[in-house]
């Protein structure tokens, strides 16, 4: 069982940050009428339903967990969901664009996943990614992972979050990584994110306890380092 599938039900309600990129991602794409889209690492299928308004092509989502997979066919059953990891995905010249927000980090073989969404687009295809950029998180939020991996039932949900994310030191960094896989570069830009977290907006109790105890009024100031890229294949 992968780390989201055991949060996947609680993650529509919690993602409002993830939203939010994918909000910009979604305004700086120019979706056509009717663009075929795949969704990598689509979640529960939110943004993938928003993604479908927008368009009368065809629309996928693809997701490595089964959780969420799962809750993506139930809330959704009009749209088609695979569960793939990025890495594996094997469609070629099928999309018009490929969105993928919130998710690069995670991803255990970026090249790979990057050299098969390239595969999947069709000819002038785009890709528009969104993604935390360095630094991955503050020291505070360093502090509230280790504290909250202390508790046994939690440990294996943020296993891999000790781990840093992957992320590439500058913008230029990001650029060359994906002009190594063969996209052309049509907009880039790292945000500085700050996003004021209330403990009650906290995945579970044990972060919540976490974030009441290291702050004075149980809110929570996150910093992210935020990119956004599109490019055309
Ligand atoms: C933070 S969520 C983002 C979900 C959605 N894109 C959004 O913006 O709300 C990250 C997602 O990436 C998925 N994921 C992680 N590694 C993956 C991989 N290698 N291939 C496909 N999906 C992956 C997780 O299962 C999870 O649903």
């Amino acid at each position: 069982m992968s780390t989201f599938d055991r949060i996947s039900e609680k993650y529509r309600e919690k993602s409002l940050v993830q939203q939010k990129a994918a909000a910009k991602l979604f305004d700086l794409l120019k979706i056509g009428g009717s663009d075929d889209i795949i969704d990598i690492a689509c979640g529960p299928g939110h943004i993938t339903n928003g993604l479908s308004k927008a368009t009368n092509g065809k629309v996928t989502g693809i997701d490595i967990s089964e959780g969420m997979i799962e809750q993506a066919q139930a809330l959704y059953p009009e749209i088609e969901f695979r569960k793939i990891e990025a890495e594996d995905l094997d469609c070629n010249d099928m999309f018009d664009i490929a969105f993928c927000n919130s998710a690069l980090q995670w991803f255990d073989d970026p090249d790979m996943a990057l050299a098969a969404i390239f595969n999947s687009l069709k000819k002038t295809g785009k890709l528009g990614l969104a993604c935390p950029a360095t630094p991955s998180w503050s020291p505070w939020f360093g502090r509230i992972i280790s504290k909250v991996t202390e508790n046994r039932e939690i440990k294996p949900t943020f296993s891999h979050w000790k781990n840093p994310w992957f992320h590439l030191p500058t913008e230029n960094d990001y650029k060359l990584f994906f002009e190594k896989h063969g996209f052309v570069t049509i907009f880039i830009d790292i945000d500085h994110e700050q996003t004021d977290y209330s403990a009650e907006e906290a995945f579970n109790n044990s972060v919540k306890e976490e974030i009441k105890r290291q702050s004075r009024d149980g809110r929570i100031m996150v910093d992210f380092n935020r990119l956004y890229y599109i490019g055309r294949k």
